[in-house]
């Protein structure tokens, strides 16, 4: 068997994607900080053949993986036709523990994108663009896959700002001040179950949403003010549009019908104290949440020695076990 290697992102929304419609586009723009530390390796074996899979996670043949690659794999027929005719053998692992709640599906889907463009150019098959193919086939696997593939922002769906800016795959965004360059993300572990609501059935609670069409409109507004916060290095812009953002994410699942609450009493008492910190001592320290009870914790490089103290002395008395994970904006991918 032949073999191809890629490690892969994960990556945290700023302005967030929650809703899509047809197969896989979004109801709305959304940019992210692409991380450094969280990421999918993932080695791809390959030899032509009858369209056998077999999946292993950190070396262990893994079958209940199936499911989810056979759905890519059809989803992406038209970009790898070749599927069909090759024996695949996928073997993945993750830098963040298993039980972390760190969604792996952005990493994933990105990692696994990339091997299979890779297989795509040694069958010598055309490619116009390697990466925006690869950020179009990430996303009909997962929506915030399609921005794993670039650093240090990457930006998915139509906005009028955005030049080239599409549904269907990300585009690269630096047009930042440099502090966001090497923004640091400690990513506190307030709960560490599996997700409450899938993604699925999270985004599917926007449709018939009584507010989804000023939120889809908010996001777009969000997005032009962040962009220009980011572009001035105006931290205090950034952050407010950034924690309202999250906010907003968990405000739509408490006003979706069933509804949800998936931040836990310590997220709050984590945001509770970003926001005394920051009111007392004046640091920049900001927060966003994934759709779940993990609190992102984001700030300047420069400050990270006064923001690791505070974390430490103050913050991760409300995490499991104690447990954070330190991260910061990253480049993107990288072939093995
Ligand atoms: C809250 O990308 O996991 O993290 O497209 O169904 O795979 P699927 O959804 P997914 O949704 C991510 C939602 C979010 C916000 C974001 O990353 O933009």
């Amino acid at each position: 068997m032949k073999e191809t290697a890629w490690k892969s992102p994960s990556n945290i929304a700023l302005v967030k994607y929650w809703g899509k419609y047809d197969v896989q586009i979004p109801a709305n723009p959304s940019i992210s900080f692409t991380l450094s530390e969280a990421a999918t390796t993932t080695k791809l074996r390959y030899e032509e053949g009858t369209g056998t899979i077999k999946v292993f996670l950190d070396g262990k043949e893994t079958p209940s993986f199936l499911p989810k690659i056979e759905a890519f794999l059809e989803r992406t027929a038209e970009f790898f036709p070749f599927a069909k005719e090759m024996n695949f053998e996928i073997h993945t692992s993750n830098s963040f523990p298993h039980s972390s709640g760190i969604a792996s599906s952005a990493s994933g889907m990105s990692a696994l994108a990339l091997c299979m463009m890779s297989v795509k150019k040694d069958l010598g098959l055309p490619i116009t663009n390697f990466f925006e193919e690869a950020s179009n086939a990430a996303r009909l696997g997962s929506g915030s896959g399609s921005r794993s593939l670039y650093g240090p922002l990457a930006a998915w769906g139509e906005h009028a700002e955005i030049e080239g800016s599409s549904n269907e795959f990300a585009v690269a965004f630096s047009d930042v001040h440099d502090i966001f360059k090497s923004f640091q993300d400690t990513i506190l572990l307030v709960d560490k179950g599996e997700k409450t609501v899938s993604s699925t059935v999270g985004h599917g609670l926007m449709n018939g949403h009584p507010y989804a069409a000023a939120r889809f409109e908010q996001a777009h507004e969000n997005q032009s003010a962040l962009l220009t916060a980011m572009l001035e290095g105006d931290l205090e812009r950034f952050g407010a549009i950034v924690e309202s953002e999250a906010l907003t994410l968990h405000g739509m699942m408490m006003t979706s019908m069933p509804y949800f609450i998936l931040m836990k009493p310590n997220t709050l008492e984590v945001i509770n104290r970003i926001w005394s910190f920051r009111q007392q001592t004046g640091n920049p320290v900001f927060f966003t949440l994934d759709a779940g009870a993990n609190v992102h914790v984001l700030y300047p490089e420069s400050h990270k020695e006064v923001i690791m103290s505070f974390i430490d002395s103050e913050l991760r008395t409300f995490c499991k076990d104690g447990s954070y994970l330190c991260d910061a904006v990253g480049l993107g991918p990288t072939q093995l």
